[in-house]
């Protein structure tokens, strides 16, 4: 398939998704972060109540935090969201837990926008995902303890071709897991296994070389 017929196809994808009405207890708008054609792909969570609002997937707490570590490893919050395909377990934000936090998506809810994925993954062939949490790694690799799977590269097959997996915790505020021991030291080798990856270093790759490509004016 050539690129410009992957992005047609993703243009119009996202727009599909934009219109998805498949889970009537979830909050609108669908939160999504744009067709972008990458090798790289991001699976979230899902939303929470910022989101929506602020039009793009991680805009609040969790996604500072988020992107400081990608940017630690060289790409900020523009260029990760300029380069980087960003998908989530559901993209619609589930509401608040009456016991606090965020309710997290029923397995309906899952079922029902796992579709949105496996066309994301057929359309885009990335050579990299990142799922982020026990939610968007338990859709990637099966319920795994966070332990056994951050820090290491994981790989899969879909549609006949491999795909590495490197999995992260997630960065919201309200858990310890990456700020204590071993989840500290796990985290950094998941950082160290993204940076490393040949698909990872494109795109930074790509990043300087736009920032070093001259800019035209248009003279009055
Ligand atoms: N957590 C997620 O998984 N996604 C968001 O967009 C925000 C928080």
């Amino acid at each position: 398939m050539t690129t410009a017929r992957r992005l047609s196809l993703l243009v119009e994808h996202d727009r599909e998704l934009r219109a998805c009405t498949r889970c009537p207890g979830m909050g609108k708008p669908v939160v999504t972060g744009g067709p972008v054609l990458s090798d790289v792909m991001l699976i979230g969570q899902a939303p929470g109540d910022k989101e929506p609002k602020l039009g793009r997937p991680f805009a609040w707490t969790a996604g500072k935090q988020l992107f400081k570590w990608f940017a630690s490893i060289g790409l900020d919050e523009e260029a990760f969201r300029r380069r980087v395909y960003m998908a989530a377990v559901c993209r619609c934000f589930p509401g608040k837990n009456p016991k606090g936090g965020d309710r997290v998506p029923d397995d309906e809810e899952i079922a029902a926008c796992r579709p949105w994925i496996e066309r994301e993954i057929a359309i885009l062939q990335p050579r990299l995902l990142l799922p982020v949490g026990k939610l968007a790694i338990a859709e990637v690799l099966g319920e795994s303890p966070l332990a056994d799977v951050v820090g290491s590269v994981k790989r899969i097959t879909r549609d006949g071709r491999r795909i590495d997996v490197i999995a992260l915790p997630h960065p919201s505020g309200a858990s310890t897991w990456h700020r204590t021991e071993p989840g500290k030291t796990l985290l950094g080798e998941a950082l160290e296994r993204i940076a490393r990856h040949p698909a990872w270093r494109a795109l930074v790759a790509a990043e300087a070389r736009a920032a070093a490509a001259p800019t035209f004016s248009m003279q009055p």
